[in-house]
């Protein structure tokens, strides 16, 4: 199930991200501020625990997220920059990495990197990559993270193509992705069109 993120700063900031013109500055602050808007949805029943704290006046039971059973996981490389803007929200969530290649021979993921926190059981993990084109790493990824003990997981995107849904979804059907825009399709080089470009050179400025 895709959930489309159709906040009016969401899609504003995904216009200025998609621009040729827009500069690696721009864009990865734009990433990061998009990322914060779809946390924001994402992370709405977050559960709360409860906290005594006292205000200048009295004592009273608040209420407070659990950052510990939360944890992010970000699909090397271009899911960095949607980290930072997720974190911003909760500084406390523990962090993950999963680092695929693709295999030139049989054009499968191929894991190279992958680390994750304890008790993966216990807690909730948003997975972010900003782009779900084939869906084949996404669903990798989300499968060793499933080896690895995780149960509740959330995937988080900037753009899907509708082929990538659909791969991810079949393998993956109890694990809902939330995104800011569904593309038409994607090219034979596996580009979603029209796309953004490439998120990690245009993140970090190679190419
Ligand atoms: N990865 C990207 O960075 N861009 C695409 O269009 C598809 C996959």
């Amino acid at each position: 199930m895709v959930t489309v993120i159709d906040h009016p700063l969401v899609q504003h900031k995904l216009t200025l991200l998609r621009r040729k013109e827009t500069t690696t500055g721009e864009f990865r602050r734009l990433c990061r501020e998009i990322a914060l808007l779809l946390g924001y949805e994402v992370l709405r029943d977050l559960p709360l625990e409860p906290i005594t704290i006292e205000t200048p006046l009295e004592r009273m039971q608040a209420v407070q997220v659990s950052g510990k059973k939360l944890c992010f996981i970000s699909v090397l490389r271009a899911g960095e920059g949607i980290l930072d803007g997720i974190l911003d929200l909760v500084p406390s969530a523990r962090i993950g990495h999963v680092g695929l290649y693709r295999d030139p021979a049989t054009h499968e993921p191929v894991k190279y990197y992958f680390k994750v926190p304890e008790g993966m059981a216990e807690r909730l993990c948003i997975v972010v990559d900003p782009m779900l084109a084939t869906g084949h790493s996404a669903a990798a990824a989300v499968t060793m993270l499933k080896e690895a003990g995780a149960r509740r997981l959330k995937f988080v995107c900037l753009l899907a193509a509708p082929e990538g849904l659909a791969w991810f979804e079949a393998a993956h059907p109890d694990v809902p992705v939330f995104a800011a825009a569904v593309d038409r399709e994607l090219d034979d080089h596996a580009y979603i069109h029209p796309g953004l470009g490439d998120a990690g050179d245009r993140l970090f400025g190679t190419k």
